[in-house]
């Protein structure tokens, strides 16, 4: 279901004399908050949520009540945690934070139906050519079933590409190639939307972000693949641009990324930011520094993307510095945690906070269409 501006959405429902359900008047959030200021815009903000913290940290989750419109389940909507055996589904994680969510009026976006990662320790030993399409649509088909009508989104497909793998259509060379070839795309895609027409289908991706070779041959990559897709009228909606950063990059060219959306836009997809965060590892130490560099990159990289009205919002990868995946994937020499979330570990906004809202604010609205 791809929403609309809520500008458009509760005017048309005020002059019907009721307030949308799902809709949030602007009172009842902070107005400086990140979502209040994207509604303002026609986009949205949101943030990744662990299991840890919907658990485990109410201080956290108030913060995300106050910034966010939507939220997505950093590991609650994968196969290892909605699928841990064969034959049995356990929808309590993802089912808590929808809950959760739903109680707040706040949306729910659904990750990810296939990935080469984040599942279960069944799947990839009993998985061949004979079996693939029913595994793969049984668990699609159960899944977005189990949610349909309440997500707003699917990434239906997550880091398929891959050239160094030298496959078809530079595909990752995964368990789902393996078994069905390249139609296991198509067949997620069709599986999804035949589950739950209401939620837009995503497909997500990362490393597209900056001007240096390997991530141009990924850029040119996914364009060859959207294409291949429509041509062969696969549902295809949107794309998912995860936008993991690193501030010691210095190859970001905004023109390249300003072209390169303006490219998937020309080809009727929406496009969503999926999992913004700034990674500072190869930064000097210093606090204030870090903080003024991750700030600048991203703002850098956002007002290369949110004036392309096909771009719907932006999900952090999560709020708080008190989590992040950097911190194990590309961990500092110096041990220190990474600063690349919106909120420090006090939930104090950081300067990375002021460089969304500046970016959100400099945004062009979204015509009421959109
Ligand atoms: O929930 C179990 C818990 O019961 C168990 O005690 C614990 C220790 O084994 O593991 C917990 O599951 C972990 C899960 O995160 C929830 O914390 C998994 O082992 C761990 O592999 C999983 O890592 C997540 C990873 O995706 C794989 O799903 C990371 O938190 C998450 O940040 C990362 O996110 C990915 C996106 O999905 C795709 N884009 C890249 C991004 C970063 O890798």
């Amino acid at each position: 279901m791809h929403v609309l501006p809520r500008r458009s959405l509760l005017a048309a429902c005020l002059s019907a004399g009721v307030m949308p359900s799902g809709a949030r008047a602007e009172s009842d959030v902070g107005a400086s908050a990140l979502n209040a200021r994207a509604r303002r815009k026609g986009l949205f903000f949101g943030s990744a949520v662990s299991d840890e913290h919907l658990k485990g940290d109410p201080a956290l989750l108030a913060r995300v009540d106050a910034e966010a419109g939507i939220v997505v389940g950093e590991a609650s909507f994968k196969w290892a945690d909605l699928h841990p055996e064969a034959d049995r589904y356990d929808y309590g994680r993802a089912d808590a934070l929808l809950a959760w969510a739903n109680a707040r009026r706040i949306r729910v976006r659904g990750h990810t139906l296939v990935w080469h990662e984040g599942n279960p320790d069944w799947l990839e030993p009993s998985l061949n050519a004979a079996n693939a399409e029913k595994l793969l649509t049984g668990h699609i088909k159960n899944v977005a079933t189990h949610f349909a009508g309440k997500l707003q989104h699917w990434d239906v497909v997550n880091e398929v590409l891959q050239p160094d793998d030298n496959q078809p259509l530079a595909l990752r060379q995964t368990l789902w190639l393996k078994a069905l070839g390249p139609a296991y795309i198509d067949i997620a895609f069709h599986a999804t939307k035949a589950a739950d027409p209401s939620a837009l289908r995503v497909i997500n991706e990362f490393g597209t972000d900056y001007a240096m070779p390997w991530q141009e041959r990924r850029r040119v990559a996914l364009l060859a693949l959207l294409a291949d897709l429509l041509r062969r009228g696969v549902p295809v909606q949107a794309v998912g641009l995860q936008a993991h950063l690193d501030a010691g990059e210095t190859t970001l060219d905004q023109k390249v990324l300003s072209r390169f959306i303006a490219e998937i836009a020309g080809m009727g997809l929406k496009i969503i930011v999926t999992e913004l965060d700034v990674r500072d590892q190869r930064l000097p130490a210093n606090v204030a520094s870090r903080d003024t560099a991750v700030a600048d990159h991203a703002r850098a990289w956002l007002d290369a993307v949110l004036p392309n009205p096909a771009v719907l919002g932006v999900l952090s990868w999560g709020l708080s510095d008190r989590r992040s995946w950097l911190n194990d994937k590309f961990a500092r020499a110096d041990k220190l945690a990474q600063r690349a979330l919106p909120l420090d570990v006090d939930l104090n906004r950081k300067k990375l906070w002021f460089a969304i809202a500046g970016a959100i604010d400099a945004a062009p609205a979204r015509p009421t269409s959109s």
